[in-house]
Formats: structure tokens, sequence, C-alpha cells
């Protein structure tokens, strides 16, 4: 129970990686409140599992790329469960897989805006009460494209960089108030978003991973819990890969 008496919001939590972390931080102690934009029946599913475990949860619907869905999703977490502790910034923005010379301005612009606004809007808006009470971790969701890049992926790995330098901005800032902020950064991992890669290619993947297999979301949200609990409260400003070993900085 290394999250008992916490208050989490998980961005995008009604699928994948972020629906797998509501369920472990849930699992630690946490009440948590599951962000969903469109997948209303998945976020509730993840919902009822927690309070079936004797858990707290509510669902809460916001675009995130939105600044005033983002601040009402805040205030609407804070007047049902209190402030927020923990705030995971998963969702991130989908994009075009293509190589950079088929990418157009609006393809990268599209995707780096989206991306920022998604953890720029709600970071603003739980800052005040952390930074009343001094205390508060903030896991932002990069990919390890960010710092490894991959073919077709420029827009995603200039979007996430730009989280990534976000974090750390954030981090020096914020240290002196008590509040932590780091990057969790996935490498291929099972969900939907990646439902598309041929089977063979994810099978050569996990073979050239010193683990020898590809993450799966509860992979990602061992990672992310760490970083919540004040196990690492000494450890701000940075950047974990969660990738079997594929890539080691
Ligand atoms: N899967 C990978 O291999 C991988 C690797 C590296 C990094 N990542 C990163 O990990 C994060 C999660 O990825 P995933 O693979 O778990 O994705 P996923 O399975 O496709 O799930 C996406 C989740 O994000 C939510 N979402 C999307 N846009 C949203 C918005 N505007 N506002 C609120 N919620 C929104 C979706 O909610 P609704 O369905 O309700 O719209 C859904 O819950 C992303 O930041 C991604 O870039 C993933």
């Amino acid at each position: 129970m290394l999250l008992k008496g916490k208050i989490a919001l998980v961005t995008g939590a009604s699928r994948g990686i972020g629906a797998a972390t509501a369920l472990k931080l849930a699992k630690h102690g946490a009440d948590v409140a599951v962000n969903y934009n469109n997948s209303v029946e998945e976020a509730q599913k993840i919902v009822d599992t927690i309070i079936s475990n004797n858990g707290k949860a509510i669902s809460v619907k916001a675009n995130v790329f939105d600044q005033l869905e983002s601040e009402r999703m805040v205030a609407e977490v804070e007047k049902q469960l209190g402030k927020i502790d923990v705030l995971v910034l998963n969702a991130g923005a989908n994009f075009k897989m293509a190589p950079f010379m088929e990418q157009t301005w609006e393809d990268f612009e599209n995707k780096i805006l989206r991306e920022v606004k998604g953890s720029y809007w709600t970071i603003k808006a739980v800052l005040p009460s952390m930074i009343a009470r001094n205390t508060g971790s903030i896991i932002i969701i990069s990919s390890g494209l960010s710092r490894n890049p991959g073919y077709g992926f420029s827009t995603h790995s200039t979007a996430k960089s730009a989280l990534d330098g976000f974090a750390r901005a954030l981090a020096f800032e914020l240290g002196p108030v008590g509040i932590r902020v780091n990057v969790v950064a996935p490498g291929l991992t099972l969900t939907d978003a990646t439902k598309f890669m041929p089977q063979a290619h994810k099978e050569a993947i996990a073979n050239n991973t010193p683990l020898r297999k590809i993450g799966l979301p509860e992979d990602v949200a061992g990672a992310i819990l760490l970083y919540a609990s004040d196990e690492t409260k000494h450890i701000t400003g940075n950047y974990l890969p969660v990738n079997g070993g594929q890539i080691m900085l």
C-alpha cells in the first residue's frame, strides 16, 4: 500500500497504459480519478473494478487537449475526491507514421501542439493546490522514441522530446516547493495503439530485447507507481525507460 491516503488523477485511463496505471495506483491505496475522452464504458469498467476491490474511484470525461475541459476535469476531481497528490499525464496525441518527406508542417504542428497541451493545461490546473501544500508527484508519459529515433516517427519523437524538456524545466522550478516531476518512457507496449503492427514485427523486437518480450501496460504502470510513491522522494527530473532493456541509457 505505497499510496495509502493519496489522491491520483490519471489522464487517458480508459484503456491501455492509463487503465493499467489507474488499477495499479488504486491497488496501492490511492483514490483514483479515471479520465477518458470517448470510451465511457471502458472507463466505467476500470472504476467498477477498483470499487469491487474495495477502492475508491471516479471517472471524469475531458479532452485534455482543451484548456476548459482540462480545468473542469481538475475541479471535478478536487470536488469529488479532494486535492490531487499524484498526477499521471498519460493521454498522448495520435499521429501520422510516415517518412519525414511525407509529413506536412500541419502534421508536425498538430502532433506537437496536442501532445504538449495534453500535459500543459492539466498541470497548470493542478499546481495551485500542490504548491499550496508543498507536495506532489507529476509523472509524464513520454516514449523511448524521444531519445532513440525510429523510422517514420519524426513527429512523435519531436513531440515527446518537448515533453521531456518540459518535465525537466518543471522539475527544476518546482523542486524547491516540494513537487517532483519525472518522465516514464515506454518502449513498444501491447495496447490498442500498437495493434496495427504485424505480429512478426513484434516478435522480431521481442527477440532483440534482453528480457525477450514486448512490454505490457502493467509493466509501465509498475514504473509509474514507483515515481508516484514516496519511495522515490529524492528523485526528480528523471527519465525512466521501460523497454525490457531494448535501449539502455
Ligand atoms: N503503446 C506503446 O507502445 C507506447 C510506447 C511509448 C509511449 N506510449 C505512450 O503511452 C501513452 C498511452 O498509450 P497507449 O498505448 O496506452 O494508448 P491507447 O491504448 O491507445 O489508449 C489511449 C488512451 O488515451 C485516451 N485519450 C486519447 N486522447 C485523449 C484526450 N484528448 N483526452 C483524454 N484522453 C485521451 C484514450 O481515451 P478514450 O478512448 O476515452 O478517448 C485512451 O484511454 C501515450 O502517451 C503514448 O504516446 C505508448
